[in-house]
């Protein structure tokens, strides 16, 4: 009989060495392919930070341009599908949209399949977000970042440049971290060499859940049943008696603020409008941290990504049931290029499990 210590969160478990980002819990510093990613998003934009991602390993990796015209020629192709898309997914949630999309993709398709992958997810949750108010869904525009293109395909005209660039830094903010769920998946399932169409596809059905990817939407509910700044301390205390798990904070990596969090809030700060409802997110927020200490002592528990992401997508005018779908069409440059990695150097992942049922009579 097999003698183990089961670790069922897998907590502190190394797999892997990777090139492609790490997570300094501690610290508070997340490191994309040698650059802190407070320089990076605002230096390179989505576009660049796939090509960083991808550097040494898919076709146009390394070369912004490239990227950003096989983007381009990705999305033209992806509308093709968009037909047989919407007739598939009438009722469906903008992320079980995308998962059934990604599903109709062929594995002989002769296009790199990481461009397929991210150019056909911005074209797919704008189409489906077209659908869901009666609208045709619009063709992409090649001449386009994928941030610009994919407003212009939700809202029917071009954004202003602020808005885009709000856009365009979610998404490389996004782009990759570490070993998260998602990502995870994506390797274990890239590591059978299903291919990376399946890989993407297995990482964004990890994404969706509440814990991971799912986790902004619930950001904004909470804040309209907050309704004002003198009932947040009461809510918190509230919530805690109630065993409530408070969207937006606490990390498995991550012991102090997630850095990614200030990315978001400063362009949540540079968009029009926006300063009544970030003033009142920050007092929130400190009432959260507060309730987090009070009720959870000795547990270091603080803001991470998707509470200033609640905020920054619903300034962009991204409807909340699109907010998960719109995290994987970011983080999908961070699947690929793991899957790339795996490829390239991984083994089959299959770790082991201890077997607590009946056994055979003697
Ligand atoms: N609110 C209240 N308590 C919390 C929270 C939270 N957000 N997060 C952790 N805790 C508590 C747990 O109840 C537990 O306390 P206990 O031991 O007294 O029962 C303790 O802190 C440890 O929590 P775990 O669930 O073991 O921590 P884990 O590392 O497994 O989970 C996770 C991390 C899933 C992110 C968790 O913090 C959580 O559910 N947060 C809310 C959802 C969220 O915001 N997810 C997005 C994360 S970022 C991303 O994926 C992109």
């Amino acid at each position: 009989m097999l003698q183990t210590r089961v670790n069922s969160g897998l907590d502190g478990v190394i797999v892997a060495d990777t090139v492609m980002s790490e997570v300094d819990g501690e610290a508070g510093q997340l490191i994309v392919r040698g650059h802190a990613v407070e320089e990076l998003v605002a230096a390179r934009g989505f576009e660049g930070v796939a090509a960083l991602l991808w550097e040494g390993y898919g076709t146009g990796g390394g070369d912004a341009a490239a990227v950003r015209d096989g983007l381009a020629a990705a999305r033209e192709r992806a509308f093709v599908l968009v037909p047989a898309l919407l007739q598939a997914t009438q009722g469906l949630t903008p992320v079980e949209g995308l998962r059934v999309g990604l599903g109709m993709m062929a594995d002989s398709d002769p296009m790199p399949h990481h461009y397929l992958a991210c150019g056909a997810l911005p074209v797919f949750l704008a189409a489906l977000l077209r659908a869901a108010d009666g609208k045709p869904a619009l063709a992409p525009d090649p001449a386009l970042t994928t941030a610009q293109d994919l407003l212009r395909m939700i809202r029917g005209q071009r954004a202003d440049a602020v808005f885009e660039m709000g856009l365009d830094t979610y998404l490389a903010t996004v782009a990759d971290h570490g070993f998260n769920a998602s990502t995870f998946t994506a390797r274990v399932v890239a590591s059978t060499h299903a291919g990376l169409i399946s890989s993407v596809l297995a990482g964004l059905c990890a994404l969706k859940g509440p814990l991971h990817g799912g986790a902004p939407g619930p950001v904004l509910d909470m804040f309209d049943d907050i309704g004002s700044l003198d009932r947040a301390d009461a809510w918190f205390d509230d919530a805690f008696s109630k065993g409530t798990t408070l969207m937006g904070f606490g990390h498995r990596i991550y012991k102090v603020r997630d850095p990614r969090a200030d990315v978001l809030k400063n362009t949540v700060a540079s968009l029009p409008q926006t300063t009544g409802r970030l003033a009142f997110a920050v007092e929130v927020e400190k009432s959260a941290i507060a309730a987090l200490r009070r009720h959870k002592p000795g547990r270091r528990l603080d803001t991470n990504v998707e509470y200033y992401t609640a905020l920054l997508l619903e300034a962009l005018e991204v409807p909340r049931s699109a907010f998960t779908a719109l995290f994987a069409v970011g983080r999908v440059a961070g699947w690929c290029a793991h899957v790339f990695e795996q490829e390239k150097g991984g083994r089959i992942i299959r770790p082991q499990s201890s077997y607590v049922g009946p056994r055979p009579a003697a």
